[in-house]
């Protein structure tokens, strides 16, 4: 296997990320004093972490405004492009994307953020196109959100737009629906002739028609004991980009709680996730998606639960072994790689590291 940007630098069949620490309380919705910081120091010290451990990437939370609750659940969070370009200045190995929501931003001034990121990086900044979902985000910026179909149709145009910049060597001109460009020229481009990985994280029909249409990388949930769904999903979506004549890789996310026995993993799961979860903050972000008591009587409790869980990626919660296991699980279901959170990560991270990374090496799937 060719070691490049597009395997972020690494021969590991596996690869894996820390997903979310740039923000406070990160990905879990709980009130326990060791959540997440998501302050600067934290994530430098993390990012070192992770350079060391040979973790491929970290991908930041694209949020403008916080959810409430008593926490103000990620009420404080580092814009993503200029957290990655500190981030890549300071470590050699980490791919570090930026999550950037295309209708707040041009494109041409994103693409020269991402450029220069690239730059400072040598090669190994990454970019997580997001449409965006939260309307009173929007609503902050006076911007409207379009209806579901029109999100990507526009980020369609903003993501040609950004590629032109950083491939067009001349002047060109842009006559879009949406984003009209009239003697564009963008000069330097990315490191080294090549292009920074493009990752899309979207769910529905468009969203993946749009990651399969012009992505890297497409980052799907996993439903806890639906494997099955996801090996079809991974087959399907990796086929079609194939045919429009494409390389797609599926990542995927999970929530790690790993402690010396099962035992430990599910009494501290219990106590951060469920004892001490910030369930108005919960409760908020399910409101926000018309998830409520009354429009879900059957399953509201269920999907409660899953939301204060790292804001609804897989819970792997136990033993090394089991830890291990359970990720090597979603790798044979095809995926390319996991993008992991923890309640408090550089807390966890060192012994996930030295316990659960040896396990992946002797199951052949990292070095
Ligand atoms: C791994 C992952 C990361 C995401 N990151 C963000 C983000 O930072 N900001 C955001 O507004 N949405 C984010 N989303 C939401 C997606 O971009 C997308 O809008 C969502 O999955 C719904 O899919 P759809 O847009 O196709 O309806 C993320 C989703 C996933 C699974």
């Amino acid at each position: 296997m060719q070691v490049d940007r597009f395997s972020l630098y690494s021969r590991n069949k596996l690869k894996l990320g820390l997903f979310g620490a740039n923000c406070s309380s990160g990905r879990a919705v709980t009130m326990v004093p060791e959540r997440w910081s998501g302050n600067w120091p934290d994530c430098l010290s993390l990012a070192h972490l992770a350079d060391e451990t040979g973790i491929e990437f970290m991908l930041p939370v694209g949020r403008w405004k916080g959810y409430g609750g008593d926490t103000d659940y990620q009420g404080e969070t580092l814009e993503t492009v200029t957290w990655a370009a500190g981030l890549l200045a300071a470590t050699r190995r980490l791919t570090v994307f930026g999550t950037v929501h295309a209708p707040l931003i041009h494109p041409m001034i994103a693409a020269k953020q991402f450029v220069t990121a690239d730059h400072i990086g040598e090669g190994r900044f990454g970019l997580n196109v997001v449409c965006g979902w939260n309307e009173d985000e929007f609503t902050m910026f006076s911007a409207t959100m379009r209806e579901h179909a029109a999100r990507y149709e526009f980020a369609q145009e903003w993501l040609d737009v950004v590629k032109l910049c950083w491939s067009h060597q001349g002047t060109f001109d842009f006559p879009g629906h949406f984003i009209k460009l009239q003697q564009a020229r963008a000069k330097p481009k990315p490191f080294g002739n090549s292009r920074p990985i493009v990752m899309n994280a979207g769910a529905s029909p468009a969203g993946q028609s749009f990651a399969i249409r012009n992505c890297d990388a497409l980052f799907s949930m996993t439903p806890k004991g639906k494997l099955a769904e996801f090996a079809a999903h991974v087959t399907r979506v990796k086929a079609l980009a194939r045919e429009g004549g494409r390389a797609l890789d599926v990542y995927t996310v999970a929530v790690i709680t790993c402690r010396p026995t099962m035992r430990e993993a599910e009494a501290y799961y219990r106590h951060s996730v469920i004892d001490n979860a910030d369930w108005a903050a919960v409760d908020r972000i399910l409101a926000m998606r018309g998830v409520t008591r009354e429009a879900f009587p059957d399953d509201f409790e269920e999907r409660r639960a899953h939301q204060a869980n790292g804001m609804g990626g897989m819970a792997v919660v136990g033993d090394p072994d089991h830890v291990s296991s359970e990720l090597a699980a979603l790798a044979t279901a095809g995926a390319r790689g996991i993008a992991l959170s923890f309640v408090n990560y550089l807390d966890e991270m060192p012994y996930f590291a030295q316990e659960v990374l040896p396990r992946l090496a002797r199951m052949g799937l990292r070095e």
